[in-house]
């Protein structure tokens, strides 16, 4: 069953997007146009996640916000706003909504606040709510090339014992958490949890409650009693992501954990054990970070007991229009567009592109041109420019630039304009330096946080 949202909205028309845009992610979706029908359904037969909007024909979406808990106090609200009043925002806040959007939102916007509510939810410990519910979220492992059949079979190994640590490595956005969900959805363990844990996120004590949980009082802030990431896993798959760039006093404490199955809360007198299988993943070199003395030998050793090398989407290129078509499937769907396919030309250019970003470039890549397109088959107009494959010495340099009058083309727009420039440079010191984050943010003069912006800005990568 999957996870089911309620959009109360009097508008025909946005209650219908919603739910085409919603449905197509895999969610159930009901609406209302108005609060009593609502509040009927809400109370007889529930609901995991609401969108609700604040002005209704019998009733205020402020006032619903005091009724709501009275019926489910857990259930994440979401509530609509008109675009610029923030007092509403502010009262709908304080009133327990979990967030909100102000109008006119785009469905992508919704996507994200809807993902972010349920793994929050998740952390949180609502476990049951969400669960089972996910598995219809999450789609296929896609490839057919001859390195995609043999990882299919590696997954299947891995599934089949169900407490064997597996580390995947790979570049960037080729598919390490969709392997991870994958391998935790054929083991034994599916119906159990799985929690993604990004080790690079969060830091210094903080990582330390958020792994082990804590005792109320064991700090300041610390005024419940606190489950950790282990505890919330039990039974299912802890998944560590970024493993390369978990904090070295955590390392040895995890490495404990690995070694034992047992652990302490902070501040807590007592060992609890759990039973959980580890997934870990990174795009780091590990070896580099070992010889450098960021990664502990024997943590690495540790994890290093199945590891899975995913390919990039270079090593496999005839897989890029099966990709590419499928994701068009998915997109054309959740925008109601009539697209049937590629200009001849559009293949061309996809099937020839180094993707540095990998299957989430090629994905972020296809989600932009199908809004984009005007035609009901996607043209290369529609990609991105620096795709064109103009040769590399005609590229800009600082002394030489000079871009003469661009605004002389049809619907030029600065922004648009600096943006794809922006893009275009921070993509090709990507594939220059093979997707190596350190290297090409040197190479820009960038700071890696600020080269990670960069790349999530122009969905070369983390769309997380
Ligand atoms: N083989 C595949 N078939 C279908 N979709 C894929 C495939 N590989 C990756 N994707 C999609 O590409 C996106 C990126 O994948 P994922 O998040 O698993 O990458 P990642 O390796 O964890 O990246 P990062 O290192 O940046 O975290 C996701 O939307 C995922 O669903
Ligand atoms: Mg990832």
């Amino acid at each position: 069953m999957a996870i089911e949202i309620l959009v109360v909205d009097d508008e025909e028309m946005i209650r219908s997007t919603l739910r085409e845009a919603l449905e197509s992610e895999g969610y159930r979706v009901s609406d209302f146009g108005n609060a009593r029908d609502f509040l009927r359904y809400f109370q007889e037969k529930g609901g995991e996640i609401i969108l609700l909007d604040i002005r209704l024909p019998d009733a205020s979406g402020l006032d619903l916000l005091l009724e709501i808990p009275k019926i489910d106090p857990d259930v994440p609200v979401v509530v609509m706003t008109a675009y610029g009043d923030v007092e509403t925002a502010v009262t709908a806040m304080k009133r327990g909504a979990y967030d909100y959007l102000p109008k006119p939102y785009n469905l992508t916007e919704v996507n994200l606040l809807i993902k972010k509510i349920i793994q929050t939810s998740m952390l949180k410990g609502q476990l049951n709510r969400f669960r089972e519910k996910l598995e219809t979220n999450y789609s296929q492992l896609i490839g057919e090339n001859v390195k995609m059949k043999i990882l299919g079979e590696h997954i299947s190994m891995a599934s089949q014992s169900d407490r064997t640590t597996v580390l995947i490595r790979g570049e960037s956005g080729t598919g390490k958490e969709l392997v991870a969900r994958q391998i935790h959805l054929q083991s034994s363990r599916a119906a159990q949890p799985f929690i993604d844990v990004n080790a690079a996120a969060v830091t210094g004590t903080l990582l330390d409650s958020e792994l082990f949980g804590h005792e109320k009082g064991a700090f300041t802030d610390a005024q419940r009693q606190k489950k950790g990431v282990f505890e919330l896993a039990d039974h299912g798959t802890l998944f560590l992501d970024e493993i390369g760039d978990l904090d070295p006093n955590l390392q040895a404490k995890l490495l404990r954990v690995l070694q034992e199955r047992r652990f302490r809360r902070v501040g807590g007198m007592s060992d609890i054990s759990v039973d959980v299988r580890i997934i870990a993943a990174t795009n780091a070199n590990l070896e580099i970070a070992m010889e450098e003395g960021r990664l502990r030998r024997d943590l690495f050793y540790r994890l290093n007991v199945f590891t899975l090398f995913l390919p990039t989407l270079r090593e496999r290129k005839d897989d890029i229009m099966l990709l590419a078509r499928s994701f068009l499937d998915q997109f054309r769907k959740e925008f109601s567009k009539d697209i049937s396919g590629f200009q001849p030309d559009t293949m061309e250019i996809l099937s020839n592109y180094a993707f540095p970003g990998n299957v989430r470039e090629l994905k972020n890549l296809i989600e932009r041109a199908v809004l984009l397109e005007t035609t009901n088959k996607i043209r290369s107009s529609s990609l991105p420019e620096e795709m064109h494959g103009r040769p590399r010495s005609q590229s800009m340099t600082p002394e030489i630039m000079d871009p003469g009058k661009p605004w002389e083309t049809p619907g030029f727009n600065l922004k648009i304009y600096i943006d794809s420039i922006e893009r275009k440079v921070v993509s090709g010191a990507m594939a220059d330096t093979e997707g190596k984050k350190s290297k090409a943010a040197s190479l820009l003069g960038l700071t890696r946080f600020a080269l990670r912006h960069q790349l999530k800005k122009h969905g070369l990568a983390d769309d997380s």
